[in-house]
C-alpha cells in the first residue's frame, strides 16, 4: 500500500520538528502536500521555527509544545492531533551533551519514546479498520547505534548493534522499543538508521555549523584529536526525500539505513570549509591557520559508514546532492544568514565552547 502523502489530506505528527531535520521535513510537507501538519516538540536550546514559519503554508503547521518525557500530556497531544501518520524525530542529539549529562537523553529518547509509543498505540487500536490499515509510524534514527568501524567495511540493516555513547545508547534503546511495539503488539513501524546530516539550520553546536562560525569570527577551529575520525555526510534535503519515501513506500518491519557515500575526516571537512572562504572572503593568512588540534572526546567512534543498497534497491532513492554541493550550498546559507545564528546562540547561551570532556569519562 502506498501513503498518498502529497494529496491524501493526511493529519500529519511529526515529533521534534522544531529540530534541525524535523523543522526541514515540516517544511517540505507544507510546501509538497495538502496535508496538516502537527508540530510536537518541547522547544529546547535547539529548538528553531523560522523554516517554517517562512513557508507559505505554514497555517497548516500546529505547534504542540509537549515533553515526551510527560505520558499524560502526550497521549493528549495525539488525542488532539488525531494523526494518520508519525515521523518521530524527537530526541536529546548531541553525543558531547551526552558525555556531559545523559540524564535527558534517557528521558527523552528512551522514555520519551516509550510515551509516544504506548499513546500512539492506544490511537491506532481505536481508528476505523480504514484508517488503522493505512496509519504508519516512522521512527528515525541513527548510524551511531551500531557503533565504530575499522578502515574497511559499512553498516547495512544486518550490522549488529554496539553503541559506544550515552547518545547512541539511548536511541538504540529508542529503536529497540520500537522492534518490541511492532513485533508484539502490530504497531506498524518502519526505521531509519542515517548518517551525519548537515545542511541550512542546523543548531551551531553540530562539527559543520561551528566550524563556519569560528571560520567567519577568526577564532580558533577546534578539531577533536588528530582530526582522522571519519563521518558520512548526507546533506539534509537527501535524508528527508528518504524519510518521505520511506513512509510512503517502506515495508512495514523494514529498517533502512541512509547513507551518503560521501566518508570525509573532520579534518578534510575543516579544510574544504576553509578552502571555500579563503576564496570566497580572503584574508591576510588561509582560513587553516586557525584550525587547533583539541583533546579528543572521550570515547570518540574512528569510523561510520552506510551500506544504502537497501532503500536505493526497494524504493528508489538516490542523494540528489554531491558532497561538494551540499556543503557549499550549506556554507553560503550561513553567510547569509548570520543574524540568524547569533540569535539562536543568543536565546539558548550556547556560544560555541567545548562541552563533553567529562572528568569520569573514559580518555
Ligand atoms: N543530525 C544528524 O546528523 C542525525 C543523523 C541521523 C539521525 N538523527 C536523528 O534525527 C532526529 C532529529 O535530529 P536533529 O539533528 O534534527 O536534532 P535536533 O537536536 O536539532 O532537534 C531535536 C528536536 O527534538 C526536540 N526534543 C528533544 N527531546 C524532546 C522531548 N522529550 N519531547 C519533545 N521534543 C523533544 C528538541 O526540542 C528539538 O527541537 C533525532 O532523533 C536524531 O537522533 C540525526
Amino acid at each position: 500500500m502506498t501513503i498518498d502523502i502529497e494529496n491524501g489530506n493526511l493529519r500529519i505528527l511529526i515529533t521534534g520538528g522544531a529540530g534541525f531535520i524535523g523543522g526541514c521535513l515540516i517544511r517540505r510537507l507544507l510546501d509538497e502536500s495538502n496535508a496538516k501538519v502537527f508540530n510536537l516538540d518541547k522547544i529546547s536550546y535547539a529548538s528553531d521555527l523560522s523554516i517554517i514559519q517562512e513557508s507559505p503554508n505554514h497555517d497548516r503547521h500546529f505547534l504542540i509544545k509537549v515533553d515526551l518525557n510527560d505520558f499524560e500530556k502526550t497521549s493528549l497531544a495525539i488525542k488532539e492531533s488525531d494523526p494518520d501518520i508519525v515521523f518521530h524525530l524527537a530526541a536529546e542529539s548531541h553525543v558531547d551533551r551526552s558525555i556531559e549529562n545523559a540524564e535527558p537523553f534517557l528521558k527523552s529518547n528512551i522514555i520519551g519514546t516509550f510515551n509516544l509509543l504506548e499513546s500512539t498505540r492506544i490511537h491506532w487500536e481505536n481508528l476505523s479498520p480504514s484508517r488503522k490499515e493505512r496509519f504508519r509510524f516512522l521512527h528515525v534514527s541513527t548510524d551511531e547505534v551500531f557503533g565504530s568501524l575499522g578502515p574497511k567495511g559499512k553498516f547495512s540493516e544486518n550490522t549488529p548493534y554496539d553503541p559506544r555513547s550515552p547518545y547512541s545508547a539511548t536511541k538504540a534503546g529508542s529503536d529497540h522499543l520500537c522492534n518490541a511495539w511492532l513485533h508484539t503488539f502490530n504497531l506498524p513501524i518502519i526505521r531509519t538508521n542515517c548518517s551525519n546530516n548537515y545542511g541550512p539550520y542546523q543548531y551551531p553546536e553540530k562539527l559543520i555549523p561551528i566550524i563556519i562560525i569560528k571560520a567567519l569570527n577568526q577564532s580558533t577551529i577546534p578539531i577533536y584529536g588528530d582530526g582522522t575520525n571519519i563521518r558520512d555526510w548526507l546533506f539534509v534535503e537527501d535524508h528527508i526525500d528518504a524519510l518521505i519515501l520511506a513512509m510512503k513506500k517502506g515495508e512495514i518491519g523494514a529498517n533502512y539505513c541512509i547513507g551518503g557515500n560521501n566518508e570525509k575526516t573532520n579534518l578534510e571537512i575543516a579544510e574544504f570549509i576553509c578552502n571555500f572562504l579563503d576564496q570566497k572572503f580572503p584574508l591576510n593568512s588561509p582560513y587553516s591557520k586557525l584550525i587547533k588540534f583539541v583533546k579528543d572526546r572521550p570515547g570518540h567512534d574512528k569510523r561510520y559508514a552506510i551500506d544504502s543498497s537497501l532503500i536505493m534497491l526497494q524504493l528508489g532513492w538516490k542523494a540528489k546532492n554531491s558532497f561538494e554541493e551540499g556543503l557549499k550550498k550549506t556554507i553560503e546559507w550561513y553567510l547569509k544568514n548570520i543574524s540568524w545564528h547569533e540569535s539562536i546562540q543568543m536565546r539558548s547561551g550556547y556560544k560555541g565552547e567545548r562541552i563533553g570532556l567529562s572528568k569520569n569519562a573514559k580518555k
